[in-house]
């Protein structure tokens, strides 16, 4: 079996309305905030790194409607830089891009560190796609994927190959619950007990997206991003359509996903928050301040508040006073 790819720390500075963050990141993590705050783009980062690694620079700007639109404001050097374990090894990778004529950019660095190569590998700057990284390092970050499933995409008919993996809005959810029943029967059944749970009793076998309820659709995407793979696994909005009281089975299967692979979850769920055994480790509260995200677990007493169970991470969501340290 491979080892884990865990991402321990992720660091970025000028990613869209991220000025600069260094947040530590725990096998399962809630992003938490408003609005606007800045969650899809913390997690829009890490999917930059795996595109510019599946493809190129190039494309994972163009993806996103050039570097203007990635750079904090347009102006600015934007820096990601991702600490990730593999096994008990801890690796890094980062860059350090910058603006150049119209629209245009430069790669200025590229770096990484391994176990096996002492020093920083600041391999020359390859914009073809940060082709230096080492190949196991290269190939765990370039799975990594973030999941914002789209129902309405999901029911209707898709021309996919049932071995790809489930497309970022699900679109070919029919073709990959095909690959994981004949693949990873162990996943397949986890999805369909899941489901059971969180759907009332509706099985995923026999699985038609157009027969489904829209509900009940994006609970089938959602467990199919979370059993299929060992890459970790962001999903926007996992409660997305689903009866508060599903909460719970919808927990537990995230705490069972955390056993596979890391999982990061933007949410906006008080109920999934209530669900007894959330951390405040495994809380990142985030907010807009003057425009600029700030990113950070909840404050010590908001951590003493969880801890000595006098409020749920639910209750204080509602309360709004789940904040990054050191704001409000
Ligand atoms: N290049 C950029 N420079 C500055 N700000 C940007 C840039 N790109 C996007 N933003 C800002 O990021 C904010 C949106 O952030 P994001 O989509 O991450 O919010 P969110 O927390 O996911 O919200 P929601 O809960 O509604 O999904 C908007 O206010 C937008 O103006
Ligand atoms: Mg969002």
């Amino acid at each position: 079996m491979a080892p884990r790819f865990d991402i321990t720390r992720v660091r970025l500075r000028n990613y869209k309305s991220i000025e600069s963050c260094d947040v530590e990141l725990g096998p399962l993590t809630l992003l938490v905030g408003p609005n606007g705050s800045g969650k899809s783009n913390f997690l829009d980062a890490l999917q930059f790194v795996a595109d510019a690694l599946n493809t190129n620079l190039e494309n994972a700007f163009r993806e996103r409607g050039g570097f203007g639109k990635v750079s904090r404001f347009g102006q600015g050097e934007v820096e990601i830089t991702v600490e990730a374990r593999l096994g008990d090894r801890p690796y890094s990778y980062g860059i350090v891009v910058a603006p150049s004529g119209e629209d245009g950019f430069e790669l200025r660095e590229e770096s990484w560190r391994t176990p096996d190569v002492s020093g920083c590998g600041n391999a020359p700057p390859d914009v073809s796609g940060c082709g230096n990284a080492p190949p196991d390092l290269a190939e765990m970050l370039a799975r990594i994927q973030v999941f914002t499933l789209v129902p309405s995409r999901m029911a209707a008919p898709h021309w996919s190959n049932d071995g790809d993996r489930l497309l970022p809005d699900g679109s070919n959810i029919a073709g990959a619950v095909a690959r994981i029943e004949r693949t990873d029967p162990e996943a397949s059944r986890r999805v369909d007990d899941y489901l059971r749970l969180v759907a009332a009793g509706v099985s995923v076998a026999g699985f038609t997206p157009s027969a489904m309820s829209t509900g009940t659709l994006h609970a089938v995407g959602v467990l199919v991003a979370l059993f299929d793979g060992t890459a970790p696994v962001a999903i926007e909005n996992p409660e997305k359509g689903l009866h508060p009281a599903a909460a719970g089975a919808l927990m537990d299967a995230f705490r069972d996903g955390v056993d596979r692979h890391q999982v990061l979850l933007a949410t906006h769920s008080s109920d999934l928050l209530d669900v007894p055994g959330v951390d405040s480790r495994e809380i990142l509260a985030v907010r807009s301040v003057g425009g600029k995200t700030v990113l950070g677990s909840p404050g010590p007493v908001h951590r003493d508040f969880l801890r000595k169970k006098v409020l749920t991470a639910g209750q204080m969501l509602r309360a709004d006073q789940l904040v990054p340290e050191g704001v409000g």
